[in-house]
């Protein structure tokens, strides 16, 4: 079955998928922006088992339970702060997403929803950013993978917009 790829707008957190993706930093003891409202939604068991995992490096992902979250897991990955372009980051951040399509497929994750990683705080450019996340998603759904719905959780109409043209230019 062909796996289906879409963008929407919505607070991630109010997801009811099989797992969600946390945009976070590598202490993975919380944060503002997406972190912070996952930190918030899924309640103080997350912090605890994010204590256990012993921090996160750069474009590399670790899963823990959702708790009182809708989605049964999070996948936290750390994405790389924007420095110009031309410090890794293109690398790191197709990454994150690689690494969090892996962890899913190993949980036996159906459907998953990813935030635009890096493109809040880290100040990654949006249309680059949306650019190297679905065609590194397309790239790693071509391995076997239980993952059959991939949804990129947009926070604002501008992204979805932006989301949407790069669905659109990589599609099959
Ligand atoms: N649902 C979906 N997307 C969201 C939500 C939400 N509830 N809230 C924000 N976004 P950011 P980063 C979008 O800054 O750039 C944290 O402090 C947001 O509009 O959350 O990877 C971590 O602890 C943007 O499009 O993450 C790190 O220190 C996207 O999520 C640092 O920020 C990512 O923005 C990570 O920075």
């Amino acid at each position: 079955m062909p796996t289906i790829l879409r963008a929407l707008q919505a607070d991630i957190t109010t997801l009811a998928v099989d797992a969600i993706v946390n945009a976070a930093n590598s202490s993975l003891l919380g944060g503002g922006g997406v972190d912070g409202a996952i930190h918030r939604a899924a309640g103080p068991e997350l912090l605890q088992a994010c204590r256990l995992l012993g921090g996160c490096r750069t474009g590399d992902a670790k899963l823990t339970k959702g708790y009182r979250l809708p989605a049964r897991y999070v996948i936290h990955t750390v994405g790389p702060v924007w420095h110009g372009g031309a410090s890794g980051e293109p690398e790191l951040l197709a990454s994150c997403y690689r690494r969090s399509l892996e962890l899913a497929a190993s949980a036996g994750v159906v459907s998953i929803a990813l935030p635009s990683i890096s493109t809040g705080v880290y100040g990654y450019p949006i249309e680059l950013a949306a650019e190297i996340a679905v065609s590194t998603v397309r790239q790693s759904l071509q391995q076997p993978s239980t993952v059959a719905e991939v949804i990129f959780c947009c926070f604002s109409a501008n992204d979805l917009r932006v989301y949407e043209r790069a669905l659109a230019r990589t599609a099959a």
